[in-house]
């Protein structure tokens, strides 16, 4: 065997890999998993009673005599009991949480063997508080909670018999587990030989097929309703050349989550889909096989599939025009999830896990706001990330040397294009042995980062998980000392391949690899005079990929399930959280290097809930087409409902030779993503702004200074993500939750809280487009000032949509800070004079935000930073438009767990800011020309052009008032008068 497993890595390692689109089987589907199948089984029988009029009814039962009230009454615990195997103990522990969040755990008690339960501790920011107030009462036919105000009433009900657990909002259903009775916790059992049938794979079928034929084969002994006539896959499992040896048997899950009064359903990235998810069960399901949460390196993946990639996080929004609520699964293992609408105002989904306990956490909302500072409040929000890191980053596989990197960064320049980050993929390490310079090509690395900094720009370099089994190696050879590498089923060091050919990986599950692992990036040396990276500096900032991890030649291009981490677990148990672990500790190495410490940047592929508190990530290897590109766009959404915020996918495509035209629609994709990066496989031509032939090459100069022009408005909503666990780029259903048109729609979406609205252009040849704007409200064009009418219904409107400038508009009501005066990267913007654009609303008023700080440093925490509210209010014959601090104001929606800072009026950083003006006002939609305009007793200048003002219902160019140097500065408070 080993002889075809050798050749099965070969052939992955050569070129193949990288011309060939994804196979299908190189990864499996739901019926090539042993658990998937049993639990798809279950739901398919359950269905097959309910269709023939007999009742499917769930064997698990809350033994009410055994109720313990705790915590002063908001947690329960209590035994279940499954009437199929009576003699196995479960226990349930149900918390009601401070904020109204519901917690259900369920566990096997005195079992053979444990479960794991450690996943939450990963996921969640700190153990939650538990309500002090909400008290759950013992009734006879279930334990009850009621929260909430009087007209807004929270109720939730676990009901004995069968076990069902059941939240309400003002006596609505919202969610309700084991609704349909597939709750099944497989326990623990010993190894019968005798029973242990073979199954042929034409069996399996049979069984797992939802077909006529298979149905009439099974025939059902009494509790095969849950289990199967046959032991599937319990105790052993192969799959192409790999066998899971499966050393504790079966422990799998299946758990039915329903919101009976919910039509929507979005989260649990990351998949290649829409971002209201398809349907995978019932009839016309758009999919065949369930969501699959399995971190893998998906090469090529398909542009709309159910396949897993490399980042999972098990949260389930479920939307409805009167209710928004949610669903954390705190799992760690390969989860299968099935959505089916059986109504248009339903869902049901059905979760299947290999192993692990129940763990789940409900949200109850009411509304998308709540949903986000309550998963906040959970896992944490988004970190405060470097400033100069929402610039444009330049990647490629690779830059192949420091000259190389020096001349990029010199056509850069010399073509007067915005960057801030240059990048380096695995070829400047040696062999890759990561932190190890090639030194033929790159001799000099610290001249340059060096040279790189002078001009104010960073630098990301790759440090990948697998670590090449050589003794020359330090990284390898002092993990080996400190035995800190991952295991085999067998107990010795595990081995696998990858770039850097036979490789280990660190545990990092293994406190005792924190500190060792971190020490490792001290450019200035280690106390203990051991190896470091001292051929890097404070401006190099990391890059993890391949962290899932990807291993050549591994089942699915990972680890074997069956390979051992710290305190004896099984890597099926800790799977989709590994790849976190390592983002978290290399951040803090990142930061801690420095002193002070700096706002670590670090990008991650694989990522589980909770990865947002470490950095960003990508969408991975994604290609070069038109349909990759659009799909981007819903998985960028989908991720920042789901916590990670900070998320963009690749410009351009990973692979292939995007010609130029979608090459500059995707550069305004990406100037529209919170993460910004173009990169390109090592087979591709070189791509990098500077060589496109025009005009291609102006517009996406143009494009670019656009970003930078509008980093006010992104840092300023990365700052609103950090405190209030909102997402940094909106979908519709987020920003207006009750426009039922809107809910589906993931081509546009907004930026912040800043009222842009932004719909790229994903296909070739196209002229002009539509947006829905799903309110009663004036919206303008960002770059003609073109005033468009929505409607309470929703409406759309057709949009000019040329290459050189993708459709963007401007909400009425929001004002918009930028800093509009070119420059090579953000560094140089500090302290650049600002615009500010004011789009007034249908009834004459606007607001908006600005926050800025020193982009790098933790000093915000200390106060040191600068945050602003405008305000613009019309009366019948004024339009007032003032500013003031908020920074002394308490922001009452912020999650626990942030480090929020006020000040009092000053503070370093705002006084270093004094002086910064505000060079330009400009207002559109007012009704007419202003007689004067006024600040304070000064008169000022202004050109005012005629048109559509934003009361009434006209459409067409909005009116516009330019104001000049206003003699405002943009720390200090100041009031503007227009007198109409
Ligand atoms: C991150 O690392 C710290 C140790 O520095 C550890 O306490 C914490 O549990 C880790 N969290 C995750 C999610 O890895
Ligand atoms: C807007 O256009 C889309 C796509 O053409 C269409 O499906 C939708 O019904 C339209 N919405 C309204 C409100 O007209």
């Amino acid at each position: 065997m080993r002889s075809l497993v050798v050749a099965a890595w070969l052939l992955l390692l050569l070129p193949t890999r990288f011309v060939v689109a994804v196979k299908e089987q190189d990864f499996k589907k739901c019926d090539e998993s042993a658990f998937c199948r049993r639990g798809r089984t279950l739901a398919h029988r359950a269905a097959e009673h309910v269709t023939s009029g007999e009742k499917w009814k769930s064997p698990y039962s809350l033994d009410a005599s055994t109720i313990v009230l705790e915590d002063g009454g908001s947690r329960f615990t209590g035994r279940v009991r499954s009437s199929l195997y009576p003699e196995i103990k479960f226990e349930l522990d149900v918390r009601v949480h401070e904020d109204g969040v519901v917690r259900v755990r369920m566990d096997e008690k005195e079992g053979l063997r444990k479960r794991y339960d450690e996943a939450a501790s990963w996921a969640l920011l700190k153990e939650p508080v538990l309500s002090p107030s909400s008290k759950w009462s013992v009734g006879k036919k279930e334990v009850k909670v009621v929260y909430g105000e009087k007209k807004d009433q929270v109720e939730v009900t676990v009901e004995f018999e069968p076990l069902v657990v059941r939240m309400k909002r003002n006596g609505k259903d919202q969610v309700v587990l084991n609704g349909q009775g597939l709750l099944h916790m497989e326990h623990f059992r010993e190894k019968v030989e005798e029973n242990v049938k073979k199954l042929e794979a034409t069996d399996v079928e049979m069984v797992a097929a939802e077909g006529e034929e298979a149905q009439k084969v099974i025939q059902l002994p009494p509790n095969a309703w849950f289990e199967g006539d046959t032991e599937d896959g319990l105790w052993q499992e192969s799959w192409r050349s790999w066998t899971d040896t499966k050393p504790k048997g079966p422990e799998s899950l299946s758990l039915d989550i329903n919101f009976p009064n919910h039509g929507h359903v979005y989260g649990i990235p990351q998949h290649a889909t829409r971002l209201d998810l398809p349907t995978t069960k019932g009839e016309g399901a758009f999919f065949d096989d369930p969501y699959r949460l399995y971190n893998t390196d998906v090469f090529e993946y398909l542009a709309s599939s159910t396949t897993s990639l490399y980042g999972s996080i098990p949260l389930i929004h479920a939307h409805s025009a009167d209710s928004t609520v949610a669903v954390f699964v705190s799992v760690a293992s390969e989860t299968w999830i099935d959505v089916a609408h059986p109504t248009q105002k339903s869902t049901e989904t059905h979760w299947v896990s290999e192993s692990g306990i129940l763990d789940v956490f409900l949200l109850p909302g009411p509304a998308p706001d709540q949903v986000f500072s309550q998963y906040a409040k959970l896992t944490g929000a988004v970190q405060l990330p470097p400033h100069w890191s929402l610039g444009y980053h330049q990647c490629r596989w690779n830059y192949v040397s420091t000259n190389d990197v020096r001349s990029v960064q010199k056509r850069f320049d010399e073509e007067d294009i915005p960057v801030d980050v240059f990048w380096l993929d695995i070829e400047y390490s040696e062999d890759h042995k990561y932190m190890i310079w090639d030194k033929k090509n790159f001799p000099d690395p610290v001249d340059m980062f060096n040279d790189v900094e002078a001009l104010a720009r960073k630098m990301v370099v790759i440090v990948d998980p697998h670590i090449k089994r050589t003794h020359d190696y330090p990284v390898y050879k002092e993990g080996q000392e400190l035995d800190l590498f991952i295991r085999n089923k067998h107990g010795s060091e595990f081995e696998g391949w990858c770039w850097s050919g036979s490789s280990a990986w660190i545990d990092f599950f293994n406190p005792n690899s924190w500190e060792w692992y971190k020490s490792l990036y001290k450019f200035n040396g280690r106390n203990d005079g051991k190896w470091s990276w001292t051929e890097s500096t404070g401006a190099v900032h990391i890059w993890n990929d391949m962290n899932e991890p990807s291993i050549f030649n591994g089942p699915e291009i990972t680890m074997e399930k069956d390979s051992i981490h710290y305190g004896g677990w099984e890597h099926r148990d800790v799977h989709n959280i590994n790849g976190m672990l390592f983002v978290n500790i290399t951040s803090q190495a990142v930061k801690e290097r420095t002193t002070p410490y700096k706002r670590p940047f670090v990008l991650t592929r694989s990522f589980y809930a909770g990865a947002q508190r470490f950095g960003a990530m990508w969408t991975g290897d994604n290609l070069g087409t038109w349909e990759h590109m659009a799909v981007g766009i819903p998985m960028v959404l989908s991720n920042n409902i789901a916590g990670m915020s900070f998320a963009g996918a690749d410009v351009g495509g990973f692979f292939g030779n995007p010609e130029p035209e979608m090459l500059t629609r995707w550069y305004f994709v990406g100037a529209f993503s919170p993460f910004f990066r173009a990169h390109a496989h090592i087979d591709t031509k070189r791509r990098e702004p500077y060589l496109l032939a025009e005009p291609y090459k102006s517009i996406v100069r143009e494009t670019l200074r656009l970003r930078y022009s509008l980093l006010p408005v992104w840092y300023t909503a990365f700052r609103e993500s950090t405190v209030t666990g909102l997402p940094v780029v909106r979908p519709q259903y987020v920003v207006l939750p009750k426009n039922e048109p809107g809910f589906s729609i993931d081509d546009q979406y907004y930026v912040g809280a800043s009222g842009l609205l932004v719909k790229p252009i994903t296909e070739a040849g196209v002229t002009e487009t539509t947006i829905y704007i799903g309110e009663d409200q004036v919206y303008y064009d960002f770059y003609s000032g073109h005033a468009y009418r929505g409607s309470a219904k929703g409406k759309n409107v057709t949009v000019p949509a040329p290459l050189e400038r993708g459709p963007l508009l401007i909400r009425g009501g929001s004002i918009l800070p930028s800093r509009e005066r070119p420059r090579r990267s953000s560094a140089l913007m500090k302290r650049d004079p600002f615009t500010l654009k004011v789009a007034l609303s249908q009834s004459g008023s606007a607001s908006g935000e600005l926050y800025l700080d020193d982009g790098e440093s933790y000093g915000h925490r200390e106060g040191n930073f600068v945050w602003r509210e405008f305000v613009a209010e019309s009366t019948k014959k004024t339009v007032i438009i003032s500013t003031k601090d908020l920074g002394s104001k308490n922001p009452d929606r912020a999650v626990d767990g942030v480090e929020l800072a006020t000040y009092n009026g000053g503070n370093a950083f705002a006084n270093a800011l004094n002086g910064v003006r505000v060079e330009r006002i400009v207002v559109l939609g007012l009704k007419n020309r202003p007689s004067k305009v006024t600040l304070g007793n000064t008169d000022l200048e202004f050109i005012f052009e005629g048109g559509v003002a934003a009361v009434g219902k006209k459409e067409g160019v909005a009116s516009k008032l330019t104001v000049k140097n206003p003699g405002a500065f943009i720390t200090s408070d100041w009031t503007v008068v227009l007198g109409l």
